[in-house]
């Protein structure tokens, strides 16, 4: 089973930015555990983060576009989870569960992040468990296999 597994604008900066948010590892390094915890569920990940919208929409588009074979998304869109209904527009067209992962609990945070334009497309929504939420996002992608 191959899984695409996206991250939005900022997550680049994971250790960096905010840490008392968003916690002390670095994306390369929760990728990296991610990668591994996938091996053992005999899975295999490919990552991509991008600062740029449009980014994001031609890496899920290349699901339709390049013939790739993901059996599902598992996604972070970041700030883009408050206003891109393009990166809504293509998780739809790839027609692949998308698992929804945010490493905060948006509910309790400002105002403006408690919309999201991918939760109702969702086959699940994780939030506010940190780095470990990619993990149970993979865990129920396998689950519904
Ligand atoms: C986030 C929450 C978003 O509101 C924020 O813009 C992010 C990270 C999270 O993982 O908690 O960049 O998606």
């Amino acid at each position: 089973m191959n899984i695409l597994v996206l991250n939005g604008p900022n997550l680049n900066l994971l250790g960096k930015r905010e840490p008392e948010i968003y916690g002390r590892e670095s994306l390369d390094e929760v990728m990296a555990g991610l990668v591994n915890y996938a091996a053992e569920c005999g899975a295999e990940i490919s990552h991509f983060q991008s600062n740029a919208e449009h980014e994001l929409v031609n890496k899920i588009q290349s699901v339709l576009l390049d013939d790739s074979v993901y059996e599902g998304i598992i996604i972070n869109p970041a700030a883009f989870t408050h206003s891109s209904i393009a990166i809504r527009d293509a998780l739809l067209a790839s027609a692949l569960p998308v698992i929804e992962v945010h490493l905060s609990n948006i509910h309790k945070r400002e105002a403006f992040r408690q919309h999201s334009f991918i939760s109702d497309i969702a086959s699940g929504v994780i939030v506010g468990l940190g780095t470990v939420g990619y993990r149970l996002a993979l865990d129920a992608l396998l689950d519904k296999k």
